[in-house]
């Protein structure tokens, strides 16, 4: 059975029975072939879905959620992530929809860092810098799956080993990331790494999101609160001039909820070199918890961000341009959808004021950002 043949039969299933499903154990997980690489190897679809009937879908390549399934305030079900139909689109065209983003998420000035004096290059993939781990990062491997069931929620673990040297990064570096959707409707990634050299890394969830679902438009009205009084100014190639600056009367100020457009056109050098938002903020608290919430007034979605990381990099979709035609053939538009990418701040290894990406061997990378859905009535 497909992936949203499931839903639907879940859903319809539902509809009948007019109250919430018992999902025993063996239920909530569904997997399906969503494709096939250039060299035939087979990418599978991962269905998860909870006891409302919500749902969400993973593939192999590259991590990446392909759907996010929810109810509005009227209780009709809505997609609220962009994404493609096929393996082609997600190699060729997508600016890392729904990806994992990896070795080191977001942008190296120069693609250049040096660890204990020696220096390491990396491809200038968004000339002049490195952007989200080169020309294959994670978001193009193809990673070993493993999905799981219990009584509470579902997921599937994913993992793959970078070899030395990979895009240029030292070290073999294990990586295990893991999805888990629960009852509450919150989507759980876990992420753990472990290298046998040193090296650094930032790893982050690059999904774009439309709570109105991802084909309805822009994300202008969608309301954020990013829970930061502070954020890193960028130059003109995006990378941050290494100042902590105060979000204090400028249009970076999220601390209370705004429209994302209320003040996206205005007149300030920052938001001239992001084209709009495209900026990391310095998270308030440094040990887990709440780095953002979402209200989307239209369909009532509202979603929470949980991390335990420094950094939250507010993208408000800018390089966007309409000629990237996605799932249901829908063609995106310029801020049709907005990631939130918990992580370690950009080009931390050419900061030394910023907190430390270097791992190490005797280390294990281990973190963890929590996506919470809900609804206001
Ligand atoms: C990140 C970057 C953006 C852009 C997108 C991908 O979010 O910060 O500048 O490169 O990825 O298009």
């Amino acid at each position: 059975m497909t992936g949203r043949l499931f839903l639907l039969t879940v859903q319809f299933a539902m509809l009948l029975s007019g109250c919430e499903m018992d999902l025993s154990k063996e239920n909530r997980l569904s997997t399906s072939k969503f494709g096939e690489m250039p060299d035939g190897r087979d990418i599978t679809k991962y269905t998860i879905t909870n006891k409302s009937g919500s749902s969400i879908e993973v593939i192999n390549l590259g991590g990446i959620i392909v759907s996010i399934n929810l109810p509005d305030l009227e209780g009709n079900m809505g997609d609220i992530v962009l994404g493609y139909d096929n393996v082609t689109q997600y190699l060729q065209e997508s600016p890392y929809m729904g990806a994992i983003v990896g070795r080191y998420a977001n942008r190296i000035a120069n693609g250049k860092f040096s660890i204990d004096n020696e220096e390491y290059t990396l491809a200038q993939n968004n000339a002049p810098n490195a952007l989200h781990g080169g020309l294959e990062g994670f978001d193009k491997k193809v990673w070993s799956a493993s999905p799981f069931e219990t009584n509470e929620n579902a997921g599937v673990i994913l993992s793959l080993i970078s070899e030395d040297g990979d895009q240029g990064y030292p070290g073999s570096l294990k990586v295990e990331v893991t999805y888990t959707f629960d009852d509450q409707n919150q989507l759980t990634v876990d992420y753990k790494a472990t290298t046998d050299k040193s090296t650094v890394i930032n790893i982050s969830q690059h999904s774009y999101f439309n709570l109105n679902g991802h084909n309805s438009g822009q994300i202008g009205d969608h309301e954020m609160m990013i829970n930061a009084n502070h954020y890193t100014p960028i130059n003109d190639t995006l990378i941050p001039t290494g100042e902590i600056a105060r979000v204090e009367n400028t249009p970076m100020d999220f601390r209370k909820a705004k429209p994302i457009n209320e003040d996206i056109n205005t007149d300030f050098k920052q938001l001239e070199y992001g084209l709009g938002y495209d900026h990391n903020w310095v998270l308030n608290q440094d040990e887990f918890s709440q780095a953002a919430k979402v209200y989307a007034p239209k369909s009532g979605r509202i979603m929470e961000i949980y991390t335990d990381q420094p950094g939250i990099q507010f993208y408000s979709g800018n390089f966007i341009d309409g000629m990237s035609y996605g799932k249901d053939n829908f063609a995106y538009a310029k801020r049709g959808g907005f990631c939130l990418e918990t992580q370690h701040f950009p080009d931390s290894p050419n900061h030394k004021n910023f907190p430390s990406t270097l791992l190490i061997p005797s280390e294990t990378f281990e973190s963890k950002t929590v996506f919470k859905f809900s609804v206001r009535q």
